[in-house]
């Protein structure tokens, strides 16, 4: 799992972008992760499934799960710059992807609306953690499901540096990425205990948090 540091939602718009394209090149180098989830997720949900990745960023799972398959996909993310790098990835994808800006903890559909959704290297990220839990069970059916990819707040510095060498990014990108993990991306990261206790605040019925390497990945049932 790729994550690394971001433009604060509401900072400088100058260095929001210069980030943004840093993060949208810097993932690129690791697209085989968004396709591997794409492919994985794409055998787990129905055809015709109705999808809200939360926190898209560049857009990457999104426009790579609607290559697979006859999804209904939106993406929401905070950032303006994300979002109009996302549409223009889709563009030159050729795969239609709604991307919108909007927040996690205050989404702009229905009750209701989606099948599935995923949140992946950004619920750290959010400014009102448990608000964006509650949104995220509101908007997907009943039965439906979410999914939240991120990193352990307990992830040890050795296994962190041994995670980042695997990632095969080029030597600057690398001890960029090292450096973000250790001085900003753990510091906010959750543990699997205060996930339980915000999932506790929320209406979601079923979760299981598993703990793999340097992440966490929670499953839930509206
Ligand atoms: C590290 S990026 C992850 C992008 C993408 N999910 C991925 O896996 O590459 C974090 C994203 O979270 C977004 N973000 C931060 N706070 C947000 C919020 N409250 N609501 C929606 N998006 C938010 C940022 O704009 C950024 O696009």
């Amino acid at each position: 799992m790729t994550t690394t540091a971001m433009p604060k939602p509401h900072g400088d718009r100058g260095m929001e972008g210069i980030v943004a394209k840093w993060y949208a090149a810097n993932t690129a180098e690791v697209m085989n992760e968004y396709q591997e989830l794409a492919q994985r997720i794409a055998r787990e949900i129905a055809p015709g499934s109705r999808v809200l990745e939360v926190a898209p960023g560049p857009g990457y799972f999104c426009i790579e799960l609607a290559r697979l398959g006859s999804f209904e996909i939106t993406g929401l993310d905070i950032s303006r710059t994300f979002v109009k790098i996302a549409s223009k990835k889709a563009a030159e994808a050729g795969v239609n992807v709604r991307f919108e800006q909007g927040s996690a903890s205050n989404i702009p559909f229905p009750r209701g609306t989606f099948d599935f959704l995923l949140c992946r290297a950004a619920f750290k990220n959010f400014a009102k953690p448990v608000p964006a839990l509650q949104e995220m069970c509101r908007v997907l059916k009943p039965g439906g499901r979410g999914l939240i990819i991120d990193l352990r707040g307990d992830a040890s510095p050795a296994l962190i540096n041994s995670h980042v060498d695997r990632m095969g990014l080029s030597t600057f990108n690398r001890l960029m990425t090292r450096l973000a993990f250790r001085t900003m991306l753990l510091k906010s990261a959750y543990t699997r205990e205060q996930f339980m206790q915000m999932l506790a605040q929320t209406e979601w019925r079923k979760v299981e948090i598993v703990e793999a390497d340097i992440g966490l990945e929670i499953s839930m049932e509206r």
